[in-house]
């Protein structure tokens, strides 16, 4: 993991005690499309629980800074630096479960060989794990992997640096395929346990 060491960050993610009145502002204006616990309800809107700190304020950051296209006026409104501290330690401490998604398992399949060769090396992990502040996937919203990939591939959001590269030459479908990959992983799988993932009843 390379977690970059801001000042900001550390101060984040140490412990701190936050007034009730914060996680209400959070809710307020975040849980209608987070969920009360980062697990978004509708398809499109992504997953928050369970990601990393880094790149949930990174995310904030880059709204707000209109680096990053967003419709949700709440985006780019922000929050106060308490209630954003709320805000991250609600969902990236959130262990709740994402639902199980439909996804297809030959575009899984084909996906996963795309993945080990394009996206795993910052994706860590099958999406668990991440190097170059890359964000979690494993798990997240198809529709939003979706979406997002196409606001990368038209210019729309900038791409991190290198991640470009990863996408050369791939197409539409290939794509998707990944993105069927990545909702299809288990959020929470212990490292290298795919194979018994597999087997477990869910
Ligand atoms: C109206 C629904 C809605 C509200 C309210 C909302 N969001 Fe979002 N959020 C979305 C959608 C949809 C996206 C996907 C990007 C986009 O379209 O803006 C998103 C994306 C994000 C992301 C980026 C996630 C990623 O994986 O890259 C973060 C972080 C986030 N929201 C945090 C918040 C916080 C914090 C609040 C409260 C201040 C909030 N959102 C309020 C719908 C919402
Ligand atoms: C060189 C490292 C790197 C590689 C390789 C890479 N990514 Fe990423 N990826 C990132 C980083 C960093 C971000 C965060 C971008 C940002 O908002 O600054 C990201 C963001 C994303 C997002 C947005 C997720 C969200 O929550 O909004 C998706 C989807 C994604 N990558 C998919 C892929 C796929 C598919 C591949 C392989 C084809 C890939 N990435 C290869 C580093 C990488």
């Amino acid at each position: 993991m390379s977690l970059r060491h801001s000042p900001v960050l550390l101060a984040l993610l140490a412990a701190f005690s936050l007034p009730a009145s914060a996680n209400d502002a959070v809710q307020a204006a975040c849980g209608r499309c987070h969920g009360a616990d980062g697990v978004a309800a509708s398809a499109g809107t992504p997953h928050l629980n369970g990601q990393h700190a880094g790149y949930l304020v990174e995310s904030m950051d880059a709204f707000r800074a209109k680096k990053r296209p967003t419709a949700v006026p709440e985006h780019q409104a922000g929050l106060k630096p308490d209630d954003l501290k709320a805000a991250v330690e609600l969902y990236a401490g959130s262990k709740s479960a994402r639902p199980k998604q439909d996804t297809n398992a030959e575009k899984v399949a084909r996906g996963e060989a795309i993945y080990g060769d394009r996206c795993a090396s910052c994706h860590l992990d099958n999406g668990r794990d991440f190097e170059q502040e890359a964000p979690f996937l494993a798990g997240q919203d198809l529709a939003y992997i979706n979406a997002q990939n196409g606001l990368f591939v038209s210019g729309k959001r900038k791409f991190a640096p290198r991640q470009d590269d990863a996408y050369k030459g791939l197409s539409a479908a290939d794509l998707e395929a990944v993105s069927h990959f990545f909702a299809s992983q288990d959020q929470f799988a212990a490292k290298g346990s795919e194979g018994k993932k597999k087997k477990k009843a869910r």
